[in-house]
């Protein structure tokens, strides 16, 4: 059976685009809205473009907001390379954005297509907030929000010692999300880590005679250095874990609902998110935090993306 069919806010970015991989092998793509994040919104728009020849989609592409609600915040280039992509100087793609900003692409498409999307946010949650400031009745015209985005347990990877970085690069656009949308799977920067990739097998994976797998062998070529510099034991893909849950629920294999909500204070704890693990507000749980999930069939769905013709 196919998948959901998905409509995906995202910060092209490296692991954002191993998600739009994996999404675009499994299911319909109905757009790509974009934010700035990991970098500019020129780059990421013009990433998320450049993505879709390589797949050789039609998908329609919404450029967004190109900052932060209210505070400006430093990127993710030193992770992602100074255009988002690795600094590959690939040639950049003759097609164009769409003539509408995201959030209005966001609310069109859900009225277009009520109740069938799945929202996928791999990105801040600047484009996302902005529409259901504009229609707080949002929620209810979508299946389903899957966010990648927090630390349920304050271990964060950005200088904001708890904050994770596509939360604690629009905190405020977080809250807004996070207090308004009724329920959410969130798939937080703790659970990318228990769901590390091994350096050797990926590489590997890469190998396959595939023109998406070449594009991306060059793109994350950086960050797959730059995460072993870093110790890090494994590679970790946060945006690839949010589509893997998004595509195919059931892959799910421990998950805890819970209310969660965002920090937007504090020199070190802006864009902290914040969980109350035993319900002691009794508010309405907000998020399904997700725990875990089948490792193998996770990553067989990111091998099948990266050999898809
Ligand atoms: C998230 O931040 C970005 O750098 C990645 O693309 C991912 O969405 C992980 O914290
Ligand atoms: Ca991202």
């Amino acid at each position: 059976m196919q998948a959901a069919h998905l409509l995906i806010d995202t910060d092209p970015g490296v692991d954002d685009a191993l998600a739009i991989l994996m999404a675009h092998h499994a299911t319909t793509v109905t757009a790509l809205t974009i934010a700035a994040g990991n970098v500019g919104l020129r780059h990421t728009v013009a990433n998320a473009l450049k993505l879709i020849d390589v797949i050789g989609a039609e998908t329609p592409v919404y450029a967004g907001c190109a900052s932060p609600l209210v505070r400006q915040a430093a990127d993710a280039a030193f992770v992602h390379g100074q255009d988002g992509f690795g600094d590959t100087g690939y040639v950049a793609s003759a097609r164009r954005a769409e003539n509408e900003h995201a959030a209005l692409a966001i609310l069109r498409l859900s009225h277009e297509h009520p109740g069938r999307l799945t929202l996928v946010a791999l990105g801040p949650l600047t484009n996302l907030a902005l529409a259901l400031r504009l229609d707080p009745q949002l929620p209810s015209r979508f299946a389903r929000l899957v966010i990648m985005g927090g630390a349920v347990n304050g271990r964060g990877n950005t200088h904001l010692v708890p904050a994770e970085f596509n939360i604690g690069f629009d905190p405020e656009a977080a809250h807004i999300v996070f207090s308004n949308w009724p329920k959410f799977d969130l798939v937080d920067w703790e659970a990318t880590v228990r769901h590390g990739l091994d350096y050797a097998d990926f590489a590997r994976w890469l190998e396959v005679d595939s023109p998406r797998a070449k594009f991306y062998s060059a793109i994350s070529r950086g960050t797959r250095s730059w995460a072993q510099a870093q110790g890090r034991e494994r590679l970790y893909s946060a945006d690839a874990l949010a589509m893997a849950v998004a595509l195919e629920p059931e892959i799910v294999n421990r998950v805890q609902e819970c209310h969660v909500a965002v920090e937007m204070n504090g020199e070190f704890t802006r864009g902290a998110t914040v969980v109350d693990w035993e319900n002691r507000l009794r508010r309405p749980a907000n998020a399904r935090i997700i725990l875990g999930v089948d490792q193998a069939r996770f990553e067989d769905r990111i091998k099948a993306a990266l050999a898809a013709r």
